[in-house]
């Protein structure tokens, strides 16, 4: 668990999830689908149930090689991140992740928070190796967050996204540990 004040004073808090925060990440999960388009998901899309949100919660607190991370404020989820790595021996050292900060908090350092302590576990993890993302090829905010942490870009899946009648391209990243 780490703290850290923001300008504004307020503190916030980078542990962990837990199972009693799943009904409070599905909120969170379900407040974020209605603020930004560049999530896989539309608002509302996602019927997450408490009990489906416990086992990943579960499965991520009791893994070496998988990370969820919640950002708290007053005890209010406020930002999460999800690395996976594979199950698989020969990939298992390598893994995904994603983001997402509520709307009110952008722009206060809670998501560099929450990817210096992603990098931070995959060092100390011994197992990590690489830490890759996909992005929206037109996500200025998040590109430049990654690149800000030294992520590199590594390709590029065309027409991956389709959102309001357009479609768009995914950035792939890659951070080598
Ligand atoms: C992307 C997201 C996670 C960033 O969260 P955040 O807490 O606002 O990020 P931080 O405050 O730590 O960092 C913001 C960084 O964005 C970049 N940034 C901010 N405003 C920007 C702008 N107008 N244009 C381009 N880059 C910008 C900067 O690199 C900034 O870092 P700096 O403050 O050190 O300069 C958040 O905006 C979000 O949840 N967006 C919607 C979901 C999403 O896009 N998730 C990522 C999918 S790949």
């Amino acid at each position: 668990m780490k703290e850290y004040i923001l300008s504004n004073g307020k503190k916030v808090v980078i542990r962990k999830a837990e199972k009693k925060d799943a009904e409070e990440l599905i909120k969170f999960i379900n407040i974020i689908s209605y603020e930004s388009d560049f999530l896989t998901f539309e608002p509302g899309e996602l019927k997450l149930t408490k009990e489906l949100e416990e086992s990943i919660i579960e499965e991520c607190y009791n893994s070496d090689n998988k990370l969820f991370l919640i950002a708290e404020i007053e005890g209010e989820i406020v930002g999460n991140l999800s690395f996976k790595g594979s199950n698989r021996r020969r990939l298992k050292h390598a893994g995904e992740f994603g983001i997402s900060v509520k709307k009110e908090y952008w722009n206060m350092g809670i998501a560099s928070q929450l990817i210096k302590e992603l990098i931070e576990w995959a060092k100390s993890s011994g197992i990590i190796k690489k830490i890759n993302l996909k992005v929206r090829e037109d996500n200025e905010r998040a590109i430049n967050l990654y690149r800000k942490f030294g992520f590199i870009e590594e390709g590029k899946i065309s027409k991956e996204f389709y959102v309001n009648g357009k479609y768009y391209s995914t950035i792939l990243m890659g951070l080598e540990i």
